[in-house]
């Protein structure tokens, strides 16, 4: 009892807090903002007052030097642009040299406020296999795919139906709660030697690539794929929220695109986080290591920085050449012979 009141007083207290400083949360200097190599920023957080409250998904466990979402769902990347990278176990069903099933194991899970992103595709891998992926909600939905073959595959074939199928998932807004499985659909012995088991797993758009020789077997032991999941601020428009949003400086409010609140994002040639003040600065694109914000002046003297961007300075008689980002000597011939045509 004691330990919930004195929650529920942090808990108001950070929330009264907020709304002091324009809807604006700054966790306490003294938070925790590392778990092994992984940098953890907010609006998640290790201790109460360090996430965004009132919202336990932004809640994270740091068990072994690794951080865990939900408790137990292992976080490998935090993107400020509301989506998370998490990995989440497969599934397997497997058969003896009878065809009889030796063993099965279904995933089902609940991802809370959290949601499972659409750039992610449930896969199967197995011989005469099907996976099904069934989501419950407010609406509920179910999708699945199918993978044939009686012989071995070409060698390293696509995921294209033969040995590996896959199918995009876009699920009502509102799902909560996921199952997942696979099953062979023929009882059949014929490809026992390289085929024993059929697997299902979600897995990031573009982050498996099948390969018959080696998948088919023991999908390589890999036991967990990585998954994308969405998250949000709150559960209002950025009109709603106006000028109670948590954005920061130098930062602006989108709706979220698959599910309800919204996330901030940094002005362009802005980095940081934006939900954090000061949280987005601006990039010298001339001198940061990053790949994504460097400038693209031919020669790197000619780079100067300026706020929100760049440009490429060239010396007095030259100019930029947009198309190679180089400096050109500027010519005057074309203008002398337009003026000299001038008076005919
Ligand atoms: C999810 O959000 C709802 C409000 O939209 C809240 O009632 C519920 O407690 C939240 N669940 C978690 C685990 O944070
Ligand atoms: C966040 O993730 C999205 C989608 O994967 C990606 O397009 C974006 O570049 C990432 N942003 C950062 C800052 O990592
Ligand atoms: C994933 O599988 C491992 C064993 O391989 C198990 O310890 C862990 O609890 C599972 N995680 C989830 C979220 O089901
Ligand atoms: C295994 O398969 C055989 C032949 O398909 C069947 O006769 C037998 O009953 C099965 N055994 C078990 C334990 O299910
Ligand atoms: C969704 O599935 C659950 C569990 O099977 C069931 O109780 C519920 O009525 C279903 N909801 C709808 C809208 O069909
Ligand atoms: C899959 O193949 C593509 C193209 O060859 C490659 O760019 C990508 O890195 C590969 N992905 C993985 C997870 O191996
Ligand atoms: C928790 O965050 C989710 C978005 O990630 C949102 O839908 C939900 O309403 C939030 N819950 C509360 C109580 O703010
Ligand atoms: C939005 O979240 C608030 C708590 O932050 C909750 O009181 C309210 O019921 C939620 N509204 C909807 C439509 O989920
Ligand atoms: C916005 O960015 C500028 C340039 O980096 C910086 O000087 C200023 O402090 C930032 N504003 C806020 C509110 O963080
Ligand atoms: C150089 O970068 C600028 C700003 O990022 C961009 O608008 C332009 O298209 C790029 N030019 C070339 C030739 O890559």
């Amino acid at each position: 009892m004691k330990v919930q009141e004195s929650l529920f007083l942090v808990a108001f207290f950070s929330f009264a807090y907020a709304q002091l400083v324009k809807g604006q949360h700054q966790p306490p200097e003294d938070c925790q903002t590392k778990c092994g190599n992984i940098k953890i920023e907010y609006p998640f957080g290790i201790s109460s007052g360090c996430y965004y409250p009132g919202n336990e998904s932004f809640s994270i466990t740091c068990k072994e030097d690794r951080p865990h979402v939900l408790s137990d769902i292992e976080v490998t990347n935090f993107n400020h642009s509301g989506q998370l990278q998490v990995l989440l176990n497969r599934s397997s069903t497997c058969y003896d040299e009878q065809g009889n099933e030796t063993m099965s194991d279904y995933r089902s899970l609940t991802l809370d406020n959290l949601s499972l992103s659409g750039n992610n595709k449930l896969t199967a891998v197995g011989c005469n296999a099907f996976a099904l992926l069934a989501t419950f909600g407010m609406q509920n939905y179910s999708t699945g795919c199918m993978s044939l073959c009686d012989s071995p595959p070409e060698a390293n074939g696509e995921c294209d139906g033969r040995g590996c199928c896959r199918t995009d998932v876009s699920l009502p807004l509102d799902s909560y709660e996921f199952q997942f499985g696979s099953r062979r659909f023929l009882h059949q012995t014929s490809f026992h030697h390289f085929s024993t088991c059929t697997y299902a797993f979600l897995v990031e758009d573009d982050k498996f690539n099948f390969s018959s020789s080696e998948d088919l077997k023991n999908l390589r032991n890999v036991m967990r794929f990585p998954v994308l999941l969405d998250w949000s601020i709150g559960n209002q428009t950025c009109e709603q929220v106006g000028s109670t949003s948590i954005c920061g400086g130098n930062s602006t409010c989108f709706d979220s695109t698959t599910r309800t609140g919204y996330v901030c994002r940094c002005y362009e040639g802005f980095d940081g986080n934006p939900y954090l003040s000061p949280g987005c600065q601006d990039v010298n694109e001339c001198t940061t290591s990053s790949t994504i914000y460097k400038h693209n002046c031919s020669d790197p003297n000619t780079c100067r920085n300026k706020v929100g961007g760049f440009y490429c300075k060239c010396q007095s008689g030259y100019r930029l050449d947009t198309t190679t980002m180089s400096c050109k000597r500027k010519e005057f011939g074309w203008p002398m012979i337009l003026l000299g045509k001038l008076p005919s």
